[in-house]
């Protein structure tokens, strides 16, 4: 069996810099035509000019011939003037800002540490229209790990959309239920990115047999429950939930440590776990949406046209793959993925 839908787009992405960001660019630059690219680099991309510069270093990474758009992000700090928010609503790569909250997750230190302090850049970002994604964890060390999600949301999210209601927000990689909630429940225009991995897994994964750090990213994976909620909101056809990969590698000796990092590198087959995860509730023909259209049509960009075709083949994914001078461990690897890519028709140009 084979479908092919619009080629997609992945609305969450870590790239990484340098020959890391070639060794992983081509597999997501194959399959989706564009995607939102974060900059949680080290340093922190927290410059219109920084960013601009990213963007030319990915573009430059393409390998020839291969038809993909980096939209940008800016990374807020404490500090981000609103001069700089117009810069970037001026500047036609750049579709966001986004916020980690200072030590949420990776190269977040940088990060936003007082929500006070912000709320001129936001203010901007709503007169401007420019797009804010969240990385909605709360981090206080009180909170317990697996309730970040909803403290955040609550304490910090639910406040700031009822300050800001016409500035469009993002929460990204959403996890749990009361995340879907607040998305659905809320005015305006706020929608969500929800990963594969989420889709697909709960958070027995990390310790199936003993601690599995290819599973650990941040948000961390929730209970059954929430997975479920998750998967229901991505097959329901509901406009404001999109799909964002957050694949994020890591070298394989940065995971495989004694405080090993968060991140679940997903590149390798990203379309093709969604479509594990929405044919295990018999809900393929939603797919094309979810992966192709809510996000576009949320970004206030034009639809891809051209196509991408899976066939229900299982095939093994490598026990790792290069990455600069290290290797990363994709998910599923030395397993099997039950979908593989078939062929991609680019948007004429
Ligand atoms: C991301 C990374 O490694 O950059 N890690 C992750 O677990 N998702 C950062 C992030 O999106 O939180
Ligand atoms: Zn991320």
């Amino acid at each position: 069996m084979d479908i092919t839908l619009t080629r997609p787009d992945d609305w969450h992405l870590h790239l990484r810099d340098g020959a890391q960001m070639a060794a992983v660019l081509p597999f997501t630059a194959r399959r989706f035509a564009r995607a939102v690219v974060m900059p949680n680099l080290d340093p922190p991309l927290t410059t219109v000019a920084a960013v601009r510069a990213y963007r030319e270093r990915i573009l430059a990474a393409l390998p020839a011939g291969m038809r993909f758009e980096p939209l940008m992000t800016l990374y807020l700090t404490d500090t981000t003037a609103p001069d700089e928010i117009r810069r970037a609503r001026a500047d036609g790569c750049i579709v966001g800002a986004k916020l980690y909250p200072a030590g949420a997750t990776t190269h977040s230190a940088a990060g936003v540490r007082d929500i006070g302090r912000v709320l001129p850049a936001l203010a901007a970002m709503e007169e401007v229209g420019l797009p804010l994604q969240v990385h909605a964890e709360a981090t206080d060390p009180e909170v317990d790990v697996f309730d970040r999600e909803r403290a955040f949301i609550e304490r910090v999210l639910a406040p700031l959309h009822e300050r800001f209601p016409a500035l469009p927000l993002v929460l990204e990689h959403v996890t749990t239920r009361e995340g879907v909630a607040f998305v659905r429940g809320a005015g305006g225009r706020v929608g969500a990115t929800i990963t594969a991995h989420h889709l697909l897994l709960n958070r027995n994964a990390l310790f199936a047999g003993g601690l599995r750090p290819h599973h650990h990213c941040l948000p961390v994976l929730k209970r059954e429950t929430h997975r479920r909620a998750l998967l229901e909101a991505a097959v329901s056809g509901d406009p404001r939930f999109f799909l964002g990969t957050d694949s994020a590698p890591h070298p394989r000796g940065a995971k495989e440590s004694g405080c090993g990092c968060a991140g679940i590198f997903t590149a390798h087959a990203a379309l093709e776990l969604y479509a594990e995860a929405f044919e295990s509730v018999g809900a393929l023909e939603r797919l094309e949406a979810f992966a192709a259209f809510h996000g576009a049509d949320f970004y206030g960009l034009a639809r891809n046209t051209g196509t991408v075709t899976l066939a229900r083949e299982g095939w093994t994914v490598p026990e790792d793959y290069p990455f600069g001078d290290a290797r990363v461990v994709a998910l599923r690897a030395g397993a099997t993925v039950a979908w593989r890519l078939l062929a991609v028709e680019a948007d004429p140009a």
